[in-house]
Protein backbone atom coordinates (compact mmCIF):
# COMPACT_ATOMS: atom_id res chain seq x y z
CA UNK A 1 0.00 0.00 0.00
CA UNK A 2 1.23 3.53 -0.79
CA UNK A 3 0.20 6.81 0.52
CA UNK A 4 0.60 10.17 -1.57
CA UNK A 5 0.37 13.47 0.75
CA UNK A 6 0.92 16.64 -0.79
CA UNK A 7 2.42 19.66 1.70
CA UNK A 8 0.14 21.83 3.85
CA UNK A 9 0.52 25.38 4.11
CA UNK A 10 -1.19 25.50 7.15
CA UNK A 11 -3.44 23.01 9.11
CA UNK A 12 -7.20 23.93 10.74
CA UNK A 13 -9.75 21.63 12.07
CA UNK A 14 -10.27 19.06 14.43
CA UNK A 15 -9.33 15.21 15.26
CA UNK A 16 -11.01 13.20 17.84
CA UNK A 17 -8.75 10.36 19.43
CA UNK A 18 -9.48 6.46 19.32
CA UNK A 19 -9.16 4.53 21.90
CA UNK A 20 -5.48 3.33 23.39
CA UNK A 21 -3.81 0.50 21.00
CA UNK A 22 -1.45 -0.60 23.31
CA UNK A 23 -4.00 -0.99 26.42
CA UNK A 24 -6.82 -2.49 23.90
CA UNK A 25 -3.98 -5.46 23.16
CA UNK A 26 -2.79 -5.85 26.59
CA UNK A 27 -6.69 -6.21 27.55
CA UNK A 28 -8.25 -8.09 25.13
CA UNK A 29 -5.50 -11.51 26.27
CA UNK A 30 -7.32 -11.14 29.64
CA UNK A 31 -10.46 -12.99 28.07
CA UNK A 32 -7.92 -15.99 28.14
CA UNK A 33 -8.06 -15.82 32.08
CA UNK A 34 -11.95 -15.85 32.74
CA UNK A 35 -14.97 -17.95 31.85
CA UNK A 36 -17.03 -15.29 32.05
CA UNK A 37 -17.53 -12.85 29.11
CA UNK A 38 -15.68 -9.66 28.73
CA UNK A 39 -16.66 -6.47 27.14
CA UNK A 40 -14.72 -3.46 26.12
CA UNK A 41 -15.64 -0.33 24.86
CA UNK A 42 -14.16 2.49 22.99
CA UNK A 43 -11.51 -0.21 20.54
CA UNK A 44 -9.80 0.96 18.09
CA UNK A 45 -10.49 -0.68 14.44
CA UNK A 46 -7.01 -0.81 13.60
CA UNK A 47 -5.17 -3.94 12.06
CA UNK A 48 -3.52 -4.91 15.04
CA UNK A 49 -6.36 -5.27 16.88
CA UNK A 50 -7.84 -7.18 14.16
CA UNK A 51 -5.20 -9.54 13.98
CA UNK A 52 -5.04 -9.97 17.73
CA UNK A 53 -9.04 -10.86 17.36
CA UNK A 54 -7.74 -13.59 14.69
CA UNK A 55 -4.76 -15.07 17.63
CA UNK A 56 -7.41 -15.43 20.27
CA UNK A 57 -9.76 -17.13 17.78
CA UNK A 58 -7.19 -19.64 17.43
CA UNK A 59 -6.58 -20.62 20.70
CA UNK A 60 -10.48 -20.48 21.29
CA UNK A 61 -11.86 -17.17 22.39
CA UNK A 62 -15.16 -16.47 20.34
CA UNK A 63 -14.43 -12.58 19.36
CA UNK A 64 -17.58 -10.31 18.15
CA UNK A 65 -16.21 -7.07 17.80
CA UNK A 66 -18.85 -4.67 16.12
CA UNK A 67 -15.79 -2.07 14.70
CA UNK A 68 -18.84 0.81 13.94
CA UNK A 69 -19.82 0.88 17.30
CA UNK A 70 -15.77 -0.04 18.81
CA UNK A 71 -17.81 -2.44 20.85
CA UNK A 72 -15.74 -6.12 21.51
CA UNK A 73 -17.29 -9.50 23.16
CA UNK A 74 -14.67 -11.88 24.34
CA UNK A 75 -15.86 -15.16 25.63
CA UNK A 76 -13.82 -18.06 26.11
CA UNK A 77 -15.29 -21.36 24.76
CA UNK A 78 -12.62 -24.32 25.94
CA UNK A 79 -9.18 -23.37 25.07
CA UNK A 80 -8.09 -25.50 21.94
CA UNK A 81 -4.90 -24.03 21.10
CA UNK A 82 -3.84 -23.72 17.08
CA UNK A 83 -1.79 -20.60 16.87
CA UNK A 84 -0.73 -20.00 13.34
CA UNK A 85 2.85 -19.12 13.07
CA UNK A 86 2.46 -16.77 10.32
CA UNK A 87 -0.36 -14.70 12.29
CA UNK A 88 2.25 -14.94 15.48
CA UNK A 89 4.85 -13.03 13.59
CA UNK A 90 2.47 -10.57 12.53
CA UNK A 91 1.98 -8.89 15.73
CA UNK A 92 4.30 -7.92 19.06
CA UNK A 93 1.68 -8.12 21.01
CA UNK A 94 0.86 -12.17 20.72
CA UNK A 95 3.32 -12.28 23.28
CA UNK A 96 0.42 -12.06 26.02
CA UNK A 97 -0.99 -14.77 24.42
CA UNK A 98 2.03 -16.82 25.93
CA UNK A 99 1.63 -15.35 29.29
CA UNK A 100 -2.27 -15.78 29.29
CA UNK A 101 -1.35 -19.62 28.39
CA UNK A 102 0.63 -19.90 30.82
CA UNK A 103 -1.52 -18.23 33.96
CA UNK A 104 -3.82 -21.12 32.98
CA UNK A 105 -1.61 -23.68 32.88
CA UNK A 106 -1.53 -25.14 29.27
CA UNK A 107 1.31 -26.96 26.93
CA UNK A 108 1.38 -25.38 23.77
CA UNK A 109 3.04 -24.77 20.63
CA UNK A 110 4.25 -20.96 19.43
CA UNK A 111 7.07 -18.94 18.03
CA UNK A 112 8.53 -15.42 18.62
CA UNK A 113 6.80 -12.45 18.11
CA UNK A 114 6.54 -9.92 14.97
CA UNK A 115 5.61 -6.89 14.45
CA UNK A 116 7.29 -3.93 14.74
CA UNK A 117 10.60 -4.02 14.08
CA UNK A 118 12.36 -1.04 14.53
CA UNK A 119 15.17 -2.84 16.83
CA UNK A 120 16.44 -5.30 19.08
CA UNK A 121 13.24 -6.78 21.01
CA UNK A 122 14.04 -9.41 22.74
CA UNK A 123 11.61 -11.44 25.02
CA UNK A 124 14.19 -12.68 27.27
CA UNK A 125 12.52 -11.45 30.69
CA UNK A 126 8.88 -12.91 29.35
CA UNK A 127 10.56 -16.24 28.80
CA UNK A 128 12.44 -16.40 31.89
CA UNK A 129 9.35 -15.03 33.89
CA UNK A 130 7.39 -18.20 32.59
CA UNK A 131 10.40 -20.54 32.95
CA UNK A 132 10.78 -19.56 36.57
CA UNK A 133 7.05 -19.88 37.14
CA UNK A 134 7.49 -23.56 36.06
CA UNK A 135 7.63 -24.08 32.39
CA UNK A 136 10.57 -25.51 30.06
CA UNK A 137 10.22 -23.95 27.21
CA UNK A 138 11.68 -25.77 24.30
CA UNK A 139 13.47 -24.10 21.09
CA UNK A 140 13.34 -25.66 18.18
CA UNK A 141 12.70 -25.13 13.91
CA UNK A 142 11.95 -21.52 14.80
CA UNK A 143 9.32 -23.04 16.99
CA UNK A 144 8.98 -22.33 21.05
CA UNK A 145 7.12 -25.51 22.87
CA UNK A 146 5.65 -24.34 26.13
CA UNK A 147 5.96 -27.71 28.58
CA UNK A 148 4.77 -27.08 32.32
CA UNK A 149 6.28 -29.16 35.03
CA UNK A 150 5.52 -30.07 38.07
CA UNK A 151 6.40 -28.97 41.23
CA UNK A 152 7.02 -25.52 40.55
CA UNK A 153 7.48 -23.02 43.53
CA UNK A 154 4.28 -20.71 43.98
CA UNK A 155 6.03 -18.02 46.11
CA UNK A 156 7.64 -15.77 43.49
CA UNK A 157 9.84 -12.72 43.25
CA UNK A 158 10.32 -11.09 40.04
CA UNK A 159 12.92 -7.97 39.40
CA UNK A 160 13.12 -6.94 35.95
CA UNK A 161 16.50 -5.74 34.92
CA UNK A 162 14.98 -2.63 32.38
CA UNK A 163 11.11 -1.26 33.04
CA UNK A 164 9.55 -3.69 30.33
CA UNK A 165 5.24 -3.21 29.92
CA UNK A 166 5.48 -6.47 28.00
CA UNK A 167 6.98 -8.40 30.67
CA UNK A 168 5.22 -6.63 33.80
CA UNK A 169 2.12 -7.62 32.35
CA UNK A 170 2.99 -10.68 31.63
CA UNK A 171 3.78 -11.50 35.10
CA UNK A 172 0.70 -10.15 36.33
CA UNK A 173 -0.92 -12.80 34.26
CA UNK A 174 1.10 -15.56 35.32
CA UNK A 175 0.37 -14.76 39.23
CA UNK A 176 -3.21 -13.29 39.02
CA UNK A 177 -4.12 -16.93 39.24
CA UNK A 178 -2.14 -18.28 41.55
CA UNK A 179 -3.09 -19.34 45.35
CA UNK A 180 -0.03 -17.40 46.69
CA UNK A 181 1.37 -13.37 46.56
CA UNK A 182 3.70 -11.82 43.91
CA UNK A 183 6.08 -9.54 44.14
CA UNK A 184 7.24 -7.20 40.88
CA UNK A 185 10.29 -5.31 41.18
CA UNK A 186 11.04 -2.59 38.88
CA UNK A 187 7.85 -2.72 36.84
CA UNK A 188 6.51 -0.56 34.00
CA UNK A 189 3.95 1.45 35.15
CA UNK A 190 3.02 3.30 31.87
CA UNK A 191 -0.63 4.18 31.59
CA UNK A 192 -1.08 0.87 29.82
CA UNK A 193 0.13 -0.88 32.38
CA UNK A 194 -2.12 0.90 34.57
CA UNK A 195 -5.08 0.56 32.84
CA UNK A 196 -4.60 -3.49 32.66
CA UNK A 197 -4.27 -3.23 36.27
CA UNK A 198 -7.82 -1.64 37.02
CA UNK A 199 -9.32 -4.27 34.69
CA UNK A 200 -8.28 -7.36 36.58
CA UNK A 201 -9.12 -5.46 40.06
CA UNK A 202 -12.10 -4.65 38.08
CA UNK A 203 -12.19 -8.67 37.83
CA UNK A 204 -11.36 -9.10 41.01
CA UNK A 205 -7.92 -9.63 40.76
CA UNK A 206 -6.00 -8.21 43.65
CA UNK A 207 -3.24 -6.49 42.16
CA UNK A 208 -1.64 -3.19 44.51
CA UNK A 209 1.02 -0.70 43.58
CA UNK A 210 2.69 -0.75 47.25
CA UNK A 211 5.15 1.68 45.56
CA UNK A 212 6.33 3.51 42.15
CA UNK A 213 9.33 0.52 42.69
CA UNK A 214 6.78 -2.01 43.53
CA UNK A 215 3.65 -4.38 42.45
CA UNK A 216 2.04 -7.17 44.38
CA UNK A 217 0.01 -9.54 43.37
CA UNK A 218 -2.18 -11.37 45.83
CA UNK A 219 -3.59 -14.46 43.65
CA UNK A 220 -7.36 -15.23 43.61
CA UNK A 221 -9.30 -18.64 42.84
CA UNK A 222 -10.69 -17.14 39.53
CA UNK A 223 -11.83 -13.43 37.87
CA UNK A 224 -14.96 -12.58 36.58
CA UNK A 225 -16.33 -10.92 33.52
CA UNK A 226 -16.61 -7.06 33.08
CA UNK A 227 -17.39 -4.45 31.17
CA UNK A 228 -14.72 -1.90 30.64
CA UNK A 229 -14.11 0.97 29.03
CA UNK A 230 -10.35 1.61 26.99
CA UNK A 231 -8.74 4.82 27.55
CA UNK A 232 -8.09 7.30 24.46
CA UNK A 233 -4.80 6.62 22.83
CA UNK A 234 -1.85 9.07 24.29
CA UNK A 235 0.20 8.48 21.36
CA UNK A 236 -1.97 8.82 18.59
CA UNK A 237 -3.16 11.96 20.72
CA UNK A 238 0.53 12.98 20.58
CA UNK A 239 1.26 12.32 17.26
CA UNK A 240 -1.83 14.61 15.74
CA UNK A 241 -0.26 17.17 18.25
CA UNK A 242 3.23 17.10 17.22
CA UNK A 243 1.99 17.40 13.31
CA UNK A 244 0.27 20.46 14.18
CA UNK A 245 3.67 21.78 15.22
CA UNK A 246 5.60 20.64 12.60
CA UNK A 247 3.10 22.14 10.21
CA UNK A 248 3.80 25.79 8.64
CA UNK A 249 0.94 26.99 10.50
CA UNK A 250 -1.65 25.68 12.17
CA UNK A 251 -4.90 26.14 14.38
CA UNK A 252 -5.75 22.57 15.23
CA UNK A 253 -8.00 21.13 18.17
CA UNK A 254 -7.74 17.37 19.48
CA UNK A 255 -10.73 15.87 21.30
CA UNK A 256 -11.37 12.89 23.30
CA UNK A 257 -8.14 13.07 25.12
CA UNK A 258 -6.85 12.55 28.73
CA UNK A 259 -4.88 15.84 29.48
CA UNK A 260 -2.76 14.00 32.41
CA UNK A 261 -0.81 11.48 29.93
CA UNK A 262 0.08 13.94 28.02
CA UNK A 263 1.29 16.44 31.01
CA UNK A 264 5.57 15.58 29.08
CA UNK A 265 4.11 15.71 25.65
CA UNK A 266 2.55 19.41 26.52
CA UNK A 267 5.19 20.52 28.24
CA UNK A 268 8.10 19.44 24.98
CA UNK A 269 5.38 21.15 22.86
CA UNK A 270 5.44 24.60 24.93
CA UNK A 271 9.28 24.33 24.44
CA UNK A 272 9.12 23.85 21.00
CA UNK A 273 7.48 27.49 21.08
CA UNK A 274 3.83 26.50 20.23
CA UNK A 275 0.96 27.92 21.86
CA UNK A 276 -1.79 25.44 23.80
CA UNK A 277 -5.06 25.88 25.47
CA UNK A 278 -6.26 23.11 27.43
CA UNK A 279 -9.95 22.11 28.03
CA UNK A 280 -11.23 19.16 29.79
CA UNK A 281 -10.97 16.37 27.63
CA UNK A 282 -9.41 18.75 24.58
CA UNK A 283 -6.78 20.94 23.49
CA UNK A 284 -6.05 23.09 20.97
CA UNK A 285 -3.06 24.19 19.30
CA UNK A 286 -1.84 27.47 17.80
CA UNK A 287 1.22 27.54 15.79
CA UNK A 288 1.87 31.15 13.93
CA UNK A 289 5.84 31.48 14.89
CA UNK A 290 8.99 29.42 14.38
CA UNK A 291 10.06 26.56 16.70
CA UNK A 292 12.95 26.68 18.40
CA UNK A 293 15.28 23.82 18.97
CA UNK A 294 14.90 21.79 22.25
CA UNK A 295 17.03 18.98 24.19
CA UNK A 296 14.76 16.08 25.32
CA UNK A 297 15.60 13.26 27.02
CA UNK A 298 12.89 10.39 25.62
CA UNK A 299 12.37 7.82 28.56
CA UNK A 300 9.98 5.56 31.03
CA UNK A 301 6.48 7.53 31.76
CA UNK A 302 5.92 9.97 33.28
CA UNK A 303 8.52 10.85 30.76
CA UNK A 304 8.01 11.89 27.10
CA UNK A 305 7.22 8.68 25.40
CA UNK A 306 9.48 6.77 23.09
CA UNK A 307 6.73 5.90 20.79
CA UNK A 308 6.61 9.37 20.10
CA UNK A 309 10.61 10.16 19.33
CA UNK A 310 10.10 9.24 15.36
CA UNK A 311 7.83 11.98 15.09
CA UNK A 312 9.52 14.60 17.39
CA UNK A 313 12.58 14.12 15.03
CA UNK A 314 10.96 15.38 12.16
CA UNK A 315 9.13 18.19 14.13
CA UNK A 316 12.74 19.19 15.01
CA UNK A 317 13.86 19.82 11.73
CA UNK A 318 11.38 22.83 11.15
CA UNK A 319 12.89 24.69 14.29
CA UNK A 320 15.18 27.43 13.88
CA UNK A 321 18.33 25.87 15.97
CA UNK A 322 19.68 22.75 16.74
CA UNK A 323 18.34 20.22 18.35
CA UNK A 324 19.17 16.77 20.47
CA UNK A 325 16.83 14.13 21.52
CA UNK A 326 18.29 10.55 23.70
CA UNK A 327 15.86 7.49 23.86
CA UNK A 328 16.65 5.73 26.80
CA UNK A 329 14.04 3.27 26.39
CA UNK A 330 15.03 1.90 22.36
CA UNK A 331 18.52 3.98 21.87
CA UNK A 332 17.99 2.40 17.88
CA UNK A 333 14.84 3.23 17.35
CA UNK A 334 16.19 4.89 14.31
CA UNK A 335 14.66 3.86 11.08
CA UNK A 336 13.18 7.25 10.31
CA UNK A 337 16.44 9.08 10.38
CA UNK A 338 17.35 7.67 6.75
CA UNK A 339 13.76 8.43 5.52
CA UNK A 340 14.48 12.32 7.20
CA UNK A 341 17.82 12.10 4.99
CA UNK A 342 16.34 11.26 1.65
CA UNK A 343 14.08 14.38 2.40
CA UNK A 344 17.01 16.23 2.86
CA UNK A 345 16.89 16.56 6.35
CA UNK A 346 19.73 16.79 8.32
CA UNK A 347 19.97 14.13 10.79
CA UNK A 348 22.92 12.09 12.25
CA UNK A 349 22.82 9.63 15.30
CA UNK A 350 26.04 9.53 17.23
CA UNK A 351 26.37 8.16 20.54
CA UNK A 352 23.08 7.48 21.68
CA UNK A 353 21.68 10.50 20.93
CA UNK A 354 20.11 12.14 17.62
CA UNK A 355 21.24 15.77 16.42
CA UNK A 356 19.12 17.50 13.90
CA UNK A 357 20.00 20.59 12.35
CA UNK A 358 17.27 23.14 10.98
CA UNK A 359 16.41 21.87 7.69
CA UNK A 360 13.93 22.67 4.35
CA UNK A 361 12.51 19.25 3.75
CA UNK A 362 11.42 18.32 -0.13
CA UNK A 363 9.21 15.43 -1.40
CA UNK A 364 10.34 12.23 -2.25
CA UNK A 365 9.95 8.49 -2.49
CA UNK A 366 9.98 7.57 1.67
CA UNK A 367 9.63 3.59 3.53
CA UNK A 368 7.72 3.32 6.35
CA UNK A 369 9.70 0.92 8.41
CA UNK A 370 7.18 0.99 11.24
CA UNK A 371 4.45 2.30 12.69
CA UNK A 372 5.98 5.64 14.29
CA UNK A 373 8.08 5.72 11.66
CA UNK A 374 5.16 5.59 9.03
CA UNK A 375 3.96 8.82 10.87
CA UNK A 376 7.05 10.26 10.90
CA UNK A 377 6.86 10.25 7.29
CA UNK A 378 3.30 11.38 6.90
CA UNK A 379 4.68 14.62 9.07
CA UNK A 380 7.60 14.88 6.64
CA UNK A 381 5.08 14.47 4.00
CA UNK A 382 2.90 17.66 4.96
CA UNK A 383 6.09 19.78 5.35
CA UNK A 384 7.93 18.98 2.64
CA UNK A 385 7.83 21.09 -0.55
CA UNK A 386 5.82 18.87 -3.61
CA UNK A 387 4.19 15.36 -3.09
CA UNK A 388 5.59 12.61 -0.77
CA UNK A 389 5.03 9.17 -1.44
CA UNK A 390 5.14 6.89 1.22
CA UNK A 391 5.71 3.10 0.50
CA UNK A 392 4.41 -0.05 3.09
CA UNK A 393 2.10 2.40 4.25
CA UNK A 394 0.08 -0.72 5.59
CA UNK A 395 2.04 -0.72 9.04
CA UNK A 396 0.65 2.99 9.83
CA UNK A 397 -2.99 1.50 9.76
CA UNK A 398 -1.59 -1.28 12.55
CA UNK A 399 -2.58 2.02 14.98
CA UNK A 400 -3.88 5.06 13.74
CA UNK A 401 -7.89 4.28 13.05
CA UNK A 402 -9.38 6.52 9.87
CA UNK A 403 -5.89 7.74 9.16
CA UNK A 404 -6.86 9.26 6.02
CA UNK A 405 -10.29 10.62 6.80
CA UNK A 406 -8.47 12.08 10.41
CA UNK A 407 -5.53 14.00 8.06
CA UNK A 408 -8.22 15.21 5.64
CA UNK A 409 -10.09 16.62 8.51
CA UNK A 410 -7.09 19.07 9.33
CA UNK A 411 -6.94 20.20 5.18
CA UNK A 412 -4.39 17.70 4.45
CA UNK A 413 -4.59 16.59 0.64
CA UNK A 414 -3.53 12.73 1.04
CA UNK A 415 -4.72 9.53 -1.18
CA UNK A 416 -3.85 6.00 -0.24
CA UNK A 417 -3.84 3.34 -3.14
N1 LIG B 1 13.43 -5.48 27.00
C1 LIG B 1 14.37 -6.49 27.11
N2 LIG B 1 13.91 -7.76 27.29
C2 LIG B 1 12.58 -8.07 27.37
C3 LIG B 1 11.63 -7.03 27.26
C4 LIG B 1 12.09 -5.74 27.08
O1 LIG B 1 15.57 -6.24 27.06
O2 LIG B 1 12.25 -9.25 27.53
C5 LIG B 1 13.90 -4.08 26.81
C6 LIG B 1 13.55 -3.57 25.39
O3 LIG B 1 14.51 -3.97 24.45
C7 LIG B 1 13.47 -2.07 25.61
C8 LIG B 1 12.91 -1.94 27.04
O4 LIG B 1 13.15 -3.21 27.66
O5 LIG B 1 14.75 -1.50 25.58
C9 LIG B 1 11.43 -1.63 27.11
O6 LIG B 1 10.68 -2.47 26.22
P1 LIG B 1 9.20 -2.95 26.56
O7 LIG B 1 9.23 -4.37 26.97
O8 LIG B 1 8.57 -1.97 27.50
O9 LIG B 1 8.49 -2.87 25.15
P2 LIG B 1 7.28 -3.75 24.66
O10 LIG B 1 6.46 -4.18 25.83
O11 LIG B 1 7.74 -4.80 23.73
C10 LIG B 1 5.51 -1.85 24.43
C11 LIG B 1 4.70 -1.26 23.31
C12 LIG B 1 5.60 -0.46 22.37
C13 LIG B 1 6.35 0.61 23.17
C14 LIG B 1 7.09 -0.02 24.36
C15 LIG B 1 7.73 1.01 25.28
C16 LIG B 1 2.92 -2.87 23.01
C17 LIG B 1 2.31 -3.94 22.20
N3 LIG B 1 4.06 -2.33 22.57
O12 LIG B 1 6.47 -2.72 23.81
O13 LIG B 1 4.73 0.17 21.43
O14 LIG B 1 7.28 1.26 22.34
O15 LIG B 1 6.18 -0.81 25.16
O16 LIG B 1 6.78 1.87 25.80
O17 LIG B 1 2.36 -2.47 24.02
C18 LIG B 1 4.18 1.18 19.37
O18 LIG B 1 3.03 1.33 19.79
O19 LIG B 1 4.60 1.73 18.32
C19 LIG B 1 5.11 0.36 20.14
C20 LIG B 1 6.23 -0.11 19.60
Amino acid sequence: MKIEIAEATSLKGKVTISGSKNATLAIMACSILTDELLILNNVPNISDVQMLAKLLREVGIDVVYLEKKHKMYLRKKKLKIRLQASDVKQIRASYYIMGALVAMRKNFKTCYPGGCDFAKRPIDYHLEAFRKTGYKIIEKNNFLFFKKQRGHSQNQNFYLARKSVGATINIIYISVLKNTSTIIKNPSLEPEVMQVITLLNQMKAKITILDQDTIEIKGVKKLLGTIFDIMSDRIEAGSYMLLACAAHQSEVRIENIYLPHLREVIQTIKELGVSIKEGKNYLELKKTFPLKGIEKEIAHYPFFPTDLQQILTVVCTQAITTSILSDEVYPNRLSHLLEIQKANGKVKSFKKKIYIEPSNLFATTLYAHDLRCGFACIVIGAVAKGITTIENAEVILRGYEELTNKLQKLGIRIKMK
